[in-house]
């Protein structure tokens, strides 16, 4: 299904994305803080990560793990964990992500990266390099969920204002994963937005050399 560019020929033409999608992606995507009572399906989640899956990353690494946290006693428990003016959203959603970063991600190097699986021990034996890609790289792949989410005609509520520690201790208690972020997922309800807040521009932002 995303696999559709013809990568045989050096003359591809990469295919461009027309107003309408580019707006549900970027200028006409807002960030929910509440949601419709409209379910969303265990196979539209699934298709979030199908999409999201592609985001590249450094050495092919893929550090982000997914946990999907449905209505009922799992999000009551999620909603226990979330700084107070966040509960109300999380507890409004149909469906939440917790978005995790696997901080033994370097097991997976001979799989994901078979054209240099000796980086799996290198990482093992280097805390600070794994740390640095773990961060840079799940955080990246965290944009392209919420990308997916957007795709797929969702909208994302992503938050980062919750207690990790005890979000940790509750749902990874091996100490292996390690919460980044928690998006809330859903049909917007009525008047689901904040007032646009203002982006900068490129004056601010873009320099070339
Ligand atoms: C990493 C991250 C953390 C965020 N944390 C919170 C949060 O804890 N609570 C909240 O209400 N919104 C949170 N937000 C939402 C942002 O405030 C919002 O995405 C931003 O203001 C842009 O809004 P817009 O998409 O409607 O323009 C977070 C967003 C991101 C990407």
């Amino acid at each position: 299904m995303t696999e559709v560019l013809d990568t045989t020929t050096s003359a591809a033409r990469l295919p461009q994305l027309d107003e309408s999608a580019l707006a549900t992606l970027f200028g006409g995507a807002r960030t929910a803080n509440s949601f419709a009572d409209t379910p969303v399906s265990d196979e539209l989640l699934e298709a979030i990560w199908a999409h999201a899956k592609w985001a590249p990353t450094a050495a092919n690494t893929q550090p982000l793990r997914v946990l999907y946290v449905r209505p009922g006693a799992g999000r009551d428990r999620l909603v226990s964990h979330m700084s107070e003016g966040n509960q109300a959203k999380t507890a409004g959603a149909p469906a939440v992500a917790v978005l995790a970063v696997d901080t033994e991600f370097h097991e997976f190097i001979p799989q994901v990266f078979p054209i240099n699986p000796g980086m799996k021990d290198f990482l093992a034996g280097n805390d600070e390099v794994r740390g640095q890609m773990a961060q840079m790289n799940s955080a990246l792949q965290a944009g392209y969920f919420i990308l997916a989410v957007r795709a797929l005609g969702l909208a994302a509520g992503p938050m980062t204002g919750f207690d990790n520690a005890g979000l940790d201790a509750d749902f990874f208690p091996v100490g292996r994963l390690r919460s980044l972020m928690v998006v809330n997922i859903g049909h917007p309800a009525e008047n689901a937005w904040f007032d646009r807040l203002p982006r900068l521009d490129a004056a601010d932002t873009v320099s070339w050399a």
